[in-house]
């Protein structure tokens, strides 16, 4: 099979989520680096791609560059993944979707609904591929844990309690460290710091293992480093349209956990954990039963837990190979093979318009407001 060509905006040497880009789409030789604008100084950027392999001519100094280079080639790329700044994912999205890119772009999708609705409907009048990469749901044992809900094997989801709370931001003598600053600072970030950086993995992860959607949520909001202008931490208590009730706690400056992203289901029937340090058990307990360890890569697992597991049991996977699923998906779509759980535009903007939903409900006391973006209503 004929590999495809790969593109990638963001995600220089040094960035945090780059190197995990490029171990995951290169992984299973779906795709090959054929071209990038890879950081914002625009020979660095050029000097890392040809380092990386990339043709001289496809190195490209900046994303419009790229956009302008890449259009007219008979071998232009056919996925482009937006690894930069909050800020600048939507100009950089849709500019690459109207011109008839697949687009996985980095969450946040966008900084407002208005943007995401937008981001949607493009993709949907392009009929173009826009991904959002929420790479957890790609680990084996999240799709074993959506497969159960989905059989119903622990019953109807009477509660969801999720935490993706770090302590990497909580050294205030560490605050002015550019990889940190521009997470808290409105212009880059948008109107929110924790919630939109980490929060919106783990509401993405309760929807997607619940296979259900928040419908309204009530938000505390708490900026505990002096100076720091959005949240570093967050507390929301969220309704699902299926009547679930959802606690979600987010933080940066929880110093002594580490990676700090956990997800606990309750259902009629039985419960179960998943913690992203520990990615390759489920813990299982049946309602009366005795608890359970589910191991990815052991028989009896649900298809998509078995597809996904890529070396025998007990051999550790981890967050690369979940991004390596996301990009194993794009290539099986990409080439025409339908894939149910790959994130989407759809998800990208519901994950906005609860960050903004958040953001509102904190000024407003912890009010309880309507979480769904208009489009959804
Ligand atoms: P970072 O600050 O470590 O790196 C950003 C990179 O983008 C740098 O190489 C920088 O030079 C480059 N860049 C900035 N503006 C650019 C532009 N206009 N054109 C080309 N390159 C540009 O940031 P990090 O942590 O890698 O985050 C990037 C994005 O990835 C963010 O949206 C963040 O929310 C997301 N992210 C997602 C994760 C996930 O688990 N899915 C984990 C970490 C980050």
């Amino acid at each position: 099979m004929a590999k495809l060509n790969w593109g990638m905006i963001g995600g220089g040497e040094g960035s945090q989520i780059g190197p995990a880009h490029r171990l995951g789409a290169l992984a299973d030789g779906h795709f090959i680096l054929a071209a990038g604008a890879l950081d914002h100084r625009a020979e660095v950027g050029r000097d890392y791609a040809m380092r990386l392999g990339v043709a001289p001519d496809r190195a490209y100094g900046d994303w419009q560059e790229m956009l302008a280079g890449e259009r007219n080639r008979a071998d232009r790329v056919e996925l482009v993944t937006v690894a930069t700044p909050n800020s600048t994912h939507f100009e950089i999205t849709k500019a690459f979707l109207e011109a008839g890119f697949n687009v996985l772009c980095e969450k946040p999708m966008t900084v407002t609904v208005e943007e995401g609705e937008e981001i949607v409907r493009i993709a949907a009048r392009t009929g173009k591929i826009c991904a959002v990469n929420y790479c957890y749901s790609a680990y084996p044992m999240v799709r074993q844990a959506r497969a159960m809900v989905r059989a119903g094997d622990i019953g109807k989801v009477r509660l969801v309690v999720t935490n993706f709370s770090h302590g990497h931001h909580g050294d205030a003598a560490d605050a002015d460290n550019p990889r940190v600053r521009w997470r808290y600072d409105p212009a880059m970030a948008g109107v929110s710091g924790q919630f939109a950086d980490c929060g919106i993995h783990a509401l993405h992860m309760a929807c997607f293992i619940c296979d259900d959607e928040v419908e309204k949520l009530s938000a505390d909001f708490a900026s505990t480093v002096s100076g720091r202008v959005l949240e570093d931490d967050a507390m929301v208590n969220f309704r699902m349209a299926g009547g679930t009730v959802g606690r979600l706690w987010t933080s940066s400056v929880a110093i002594g956990r580490q990676h700090g992203f956990d997800i606990q289901v309750f259902g009629e029937t039985g419960g179960f954990r998943w913690a992203s340090e520990q990615p390759n058990q489920l813990i299982y307990t049946p309602v009366g039963g005795r608890t359970q360890i589910i191991e990815k890569g052991e028989g009896g697992l649900y298809d998509d837990a078995k597809r996904l597991s890529r070396v025998a049991i007990a051999h550790p996977e981890g967050f690369p190979l979940a991004v390596a699923n996301i990009y194993c998906d794009l290539a099986d779509v990409i080439r025409g093979t339908e894939r149910d759980g790959l994130p989407s535009a759809s998800s990208g903007v519901r994950s906005m318009a609860a960050v903004h939903t958040a953001v509102a409900s904190a000024k407003a006391g912890g009010a309880w407001m309507d979480a769904r973006p208009p489009m959804f209503r």
